[in-house]
Formats: structure tokens, sequence, C-alpha cells
């Protein structure tokens, strides 16, 4: 299954006699959905034009480091951090060994230095370089050091050789990056996720929501799908589509969220809450419009089912993760959730302020859980729903293994 749906990728290409193929991998990338930004170092600009790359891109093509202009737009700090992955198609043998030294004197190596996101290289070569024990050492370091290594292939080569340095047709390349998503992780295991706000009616035209745009919880939704698992979502109302490969149930209220979750819970494995479920909801809701009146109109309000707390307390409970949205005291506010509803993990943002929390496309999250805390900071919220994901994984396989080694010791 492809995951490059949605992903931002940067397409580095360097000089060599393949880059003209990378203008078909540009063009099957946005095929495929993703967003593309491309780096082209010098040398790669006399083999092929970034005019016919800006126009399969759609998108200024990004050429120089120092660049007054370009730093305006999206200087190469915001590029290596709004990248999911930097995929360097054609790599030439120079550049290998640029990755290797950590050089950051052009822009595409300066961009691989800093970002964070996964590397991945598709080398391109006569078969004398390739095979030349500098390039073997190079790339074994970049192996060693977790980048990807795609390719190269066999075959008859540009400079009329026959071995092992073409580039990898880019269909094969397409489909080793949509893989390097699927990270497996959670492969076998069921998981529910809530997302996004809830309605509680007033009469039959109003009523009362917040602010939850569902971005988190759709992207724990598809993180858990990348990394294998059978993801059912139950969202409240958003204006987000089901990511790719999860099943969805679309909810109004808290307890129409509740009666969907307690209906699937059975046998899931993780449960993931990142709804903003409404505390309370309207006591009587009136079956009809209500009318306009000269007098304060009183509304009461009921509290609604605590559906995290209520999965805590199954018998038979999944792993169970809440998030916590607040405005003040993060960190005793959340501990305190956690351990008042016996949660496996809490993940905490601040909400309220500009830029991050609701409806914003950037995060930051402290997770808790028992005798411990991570910081994951500030990113797009995807790839922060991919390292949270990592994380559950981690503490839900541990606890597994402890459990079986109990059971066992026991037996
Ligand atoms: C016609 C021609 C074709 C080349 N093809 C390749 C190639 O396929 N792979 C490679 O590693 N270098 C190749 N080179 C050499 C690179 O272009 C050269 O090492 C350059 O400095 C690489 O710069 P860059 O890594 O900044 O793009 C070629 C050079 C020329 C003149």
């Amino acid at each position: 299954m492809s995951y490059l749906s949605g992903k931002n990728i940067v397409l580095g290409i360097t000089g060599s006699i393949a880059a003209y193929k990378s203008a078909e991998l540009v063009r099957e990338l946005r095929e495929a959905g993703a967003e593309v930004r491309v780096v082209m170092t010098e040398a790669a600009t006399s083999f092929i034009t970034p005019l016919t790359m800006q126009a399969l891109s759609g998108k200024p093509v990004h050429t120089r480091l120092v660049d007054d202009e370009a730093e305006a737009v999206m200087g190469h700090i915001q590029l290596a951090r709004w990248a999911d992955l930097i995929v360097v198609a054609p790599a030439s043998a120079d550049f290998l060994a640029r990755l290797v030294q950590g050089r950051a004197n052009d822009l595409l190596a300066a961009l691989c230095l800093a970002t964070s996101a996964p590397l991945a290289v598709v080398p391109a070569m006569n078969t004398g370089m390739w095979e030349h024990p500098a390039t073997q050492d190079n790339v074994a370091r970049l192996r060693q050091r977790g980048v990807r290594l795609l390719g190269p292939a066999e075959g008859d080569l540009a400079c009329g050789e026959y071995g092992t340095g073409r580039m990898l047709e880019t269909g094969l390349v397409l489909q080793q990056l949509g893989d390097s998503f699927d990270t497996g992780q959670l492969s076998g295991c069921r998981v529910v996720v809530t997302a996004g706000p809830t309605r509680e009616p007033i009469d039959p035209v109003r009523y009362i929501s917040n602010r939850s745009s569902g971005k988190m919880g759709y992207a724990v939704a598809q993180a858990a799908a990348e990394a294998g698992a059978d993801v059912l979502l139950i969202s409240g109302p958003v204006a987000l589509t089901a990511p790719q490969g999860v099943k969805r149930i679309l909810v109004e209220s808290a307890g129409d969220m509740q009666e969907a979750v307690m209906a699937d819970i059975d046998g899931c494995d993780l449960f993931v809450a990142a709804a903003a479920v409404a505390d309370y909801t309207i006591d009587r809701p009136a079956v009809q419009k209500l009318k306009k009146r000269a007098r304060d109109l009183q509304i009461a309000l009921k509290r609604t089912p605590d559906i995290l707390a209520g999965v805590a307390a199954l018998p038979d409970r999944p792993f169970t993760v809440g998030f916590a949205a607040e405005t003040e005291d993060l960190e005793v506010n959340a501990r305190k959730k956690r351990l008042s509803k016996s949660l496996d993990l809490v993940a905490a943002n601040l909400v309220g302020q500009p830029g991050t929390g609701f409806d914003a496309d950037e995060n930051r999250l402290h997770v808790f859980w028992e005798g411990g805390s991570r910081l994951l900071p500030t990113a797009p919220k995807q790839r922060l729903a991919r390292e949270l994901v990592r994380l559950i994984a981690d503490h839900y396989h541990n606890r597994r293994n402890a459990r079986e080694t109990h059971a066992k010791d026991s037996a």
C-alpha cells in the first residue's frame, strides 16, 4: 500500500545523466497525491532545466543556498522542517561523498543536514564510480546512519558500458518510497481512534461545540494505519476526508460517540482518544426551533458520559491513550488526568495560543506515562502523529512483553 498521499516530499536532483528521469518521478509523486518541492544542485541544472521541474512540480524550484528571495518565501530551514521525506534522485557520487562528510555548502546538502525527516538516495553513476571503494565506503556509512538506498540497478549505462549504476526505474522508486512510511510497528493490531469535536444540540438547528478541527486525531489514525494497524476512526463533524486505509464512522454528539466506541471496543488492542468531547450536553434539547424572546434564556446542562474513563475501566481494556488540551498548568493537569482516568499514556498540548493546538497545522506534545515523559517538539501534525504512534507502539509492546513474561513465570 502506498502512503504518499498528502506527504510533503523534497525531491533533490544532482548532476547525473539520469536527471531527466526525475521529471517522470515528480509527475508520478504528484499523481500519488504527494506535494513536491524540487531542489537542484548547480550541476543538475546543466542536465535538466529548473523550468521543466517547476512546470512539472507546480512550485518554484530551489537551486541556491544564498538567495534572499527564496529565503523570504520558504527558507532552507523551513523546507527542511516542511519535508516528511527527502529523496535525492539521482544522487551523484560526489553528492553521496558530501552527505557522508556532512557538508552544507549547497542548498541540497544543507537541507539534508538540517532536516529530521527520513532521507532516501537513489544513486546513478558509471559502474566504475559505483564500485570504487570510496563510493562503497560512503554508501556503507550512509546506510549505518539510517539513510535509505534505493538501487542502483544493473543494466546498460549512458556511458555505453554494462553494469551496476543505473538509476532505479521511477516506478520502483515510487513503490519503495511509499512503503517507507509503512513501519509495520502495529501490524496485526486493532486500533480505535476518536477525533474532532462533538455537537450537543440545543434545538434542531443550534448546537454547542468547540474549536477542534480533528486534524491531530486524523493524523494519528493515518499514522497508525501506516504502522500496519487495522484502524477505526470515530469522528465528530469535521471538514476532513478519511485517511487512506482507515475505516471511519461519523457521529455528532458525545452520546453518539460513546455508543460508537463501546460498540467497537471489544477486541481492540489500542484506544487513542483524540476527540474533544463535550463535557456537558443540553439537558432537554428543544424539539422545535427556539423562538427569540424579550427575556434572557437559561439552558440547563448535564454531564456527558466520560468515554475515555469508561474504556479505561473495562475489565479487558485496550492500551489507552488520552489527549489533554490545556490552557494552563499543562504538566500538572496532564499528570492528574492520566492518574484519575488510569490511562497508559497522556499526550498533552497547550491550546488557545496562536499557531499550535486546535485548528493549527502544527502542534507540540508533551507525553506522560508512569514514571516518564517526553516532549515532542513543534512539527506538522502528520509528522508529530507518526512520532507519537511510534512512542505509543513502543510502550504498547513493552507492556505486552512484560505481561507475557509474567504469565510464563507464573505458569
Ligand atoms: C555528461 C556528464 C554526465 C555525468 N553523469 C554522472 C552520473 O551519472 N553520476 C555521477 O555521480 N556523476 C556524473 N557526472 C559528474 C557530476 O556531474 C559531477 O561530479 C558534479 O560535480 C556533481 O555535482 P552535484 O553532486 O553537486 O550535482 C557527470 C558529468 C558529466 C559531464
